[in-house]
């Protein structure tokens, strides 16, 4: 090992801090409408893309959005996993107003997945309500460690209450079976897609340089490239190497160890494929997997089937199912549950205030 150089990991969250750009927004906004804004940013996203912004028309007025630099235009051509992001990102925020005492006027004001703003947010007094909010910031995705258990039926209950739209499937059932066939074919053939490559060499933030400078983004660590593994490829790998045969077989050989190791797969399913309806699902799943850990249960989105057509369109019939799959996530009881890798972007660079004199 050189000196200097840690093999333990790369940059941390910085739970304690807050981040750049507190501050000053706390001093716009006020300490209770920042933190509801920053327990936000802790919501799940495709490839850690974090595709929310967060206009700020007036403290009791805010416009949540996406940044169209923040789209994966090659897995995600019609933005719906940006809209289930979204979702999340908003599950996360009403939560905290919740806590805080504020209650939330949601409103959809998108026509379409492509409209740069998407929902308006108006803050009312309400009732405190008691949650957990430690939740938020301890969630996380889980990609090992998984154990070949069954869910218990009193764990999934726990997990989904009375919503709609989840359907557990044990490790041994023939969908589970097929859902883990079906995900190494589908990356063995979205690893030949060219496209699809350089999208993700864009996201993958390989040094600790370049995530600590964009602070999204898929770092070693949320890959699970550890230990001696970890330190070498965030000292020598770049963007280059993602489209190189070596990184290509490594995510097949990922993806089979992966789908080895579960103790099943829940399926969640939408409505239909409108903006509302998957803003929705994002919301469910968060509450969903915000509860997660309080029974050691890993949830690992694994959404490939989905981004590739030709095994996207045999899901729902494979599956068994009358409505759209919307994300499939392989789970399981885990011995471990590390605190989180992923980076979160600062808050100055997610929120535009619109009118300060107005604050
Ligand atoms: C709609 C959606 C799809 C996702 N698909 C995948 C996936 O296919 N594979 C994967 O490893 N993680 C997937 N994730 C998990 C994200 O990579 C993860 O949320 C992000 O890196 C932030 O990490 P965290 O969840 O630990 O905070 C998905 C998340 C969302 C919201």
């Amino acid at each position: 090992m050189l000196p200097g150089l840690s093999a333990c990991g790369g940059p941390a969250r910085e739970q304690e801090s807050k981040g750049p750009g507190y501050d000053e927004l706390a001093s716009m906004i006020g300490r209770e409408r920042a933190d509801i804004l920053w327990y936000a940013s802790f919501a799940p996203s495709s490839h850690n893309v974090q595709p929310w912004t967060v206009t700020i028309k007036g403290p009791d007025n805010w416009v949540i959005g996406s940044a169209e630099d923040r789209w994966l235009t090659e897995i995600d051509p019609k933005n719906h996993e940006m809209l289930l992001s979204i979702g999340a990102f908003l599950e996360n925020l009403v939560t905290a107003a919740r806590a805080y005492g504020f209650q939330m006027k949601v409103r959809s004001v998108a026509g379409n997945p492509f409209y740069h703003e998407l929902v308006a947010l108006q803050f009312q007094s309400g009732e405190r309500v008691e949650y957990p909010l430690q939740r938020l910031l301890e969630r996380r995705t889980m990609r090992t460690g998984f154990r070949s258990e069954d869910i218990d039926p009193a764990d999934f209950s726990f997990l989904v209450g009375r919503e709609d739209g989840f359907h557990y499937y044990p490790r041994a059932s023939t969908q589970a079976v097929w859902l883990g066939e079906a995900t190494v074919a589908a990356t063995e053939q979205q690893v030949t897609r060219e496209n699809v490559q350089e999208e993700l060499s864009r996201w993958i933030r390989w040094s600790d340089a370049d995530a600590r400078k964009y602070r999204n983004g898929l770092t070693p660590d949320t890959m699970d490239i550890t230990g001696l593994a970890g330190w070498y490829v965030r000292n020598f790998y770049g963007e280059g190497d993602v489209l190189g045969k070596d990184f290509r077989r490594a995510t097949i050989e990922r993806a089979k160890q992966q789908v080895a190791e579960s103790g099943g797969w829940i399926v969640l399913t939408s409505e239909d494929d409108r903006i509302n309806s998957l803003i929705e699902t994002g919301r469910r799943f968060e509450r969903m997997f915000l509860k997660a850990k309080d029974r050691s249960i890993g949830i690992h989105p694994m959404s490939q089937v989905l981004q590739e057509k030709l095994w996207s369109e045999r899901a729902a019939q494979a599956l068994m199912l009358e409505k759209s799959p919307q994300l499939l996530l392989r789970v399981g009881y885990v011995r471990d549950y590390p605190s989180p890798v992923s980076l979160r972007m600062p808050l100055d660079e997610i929120t535009k205030v619109k009118e300060r004199r107005l604050l």
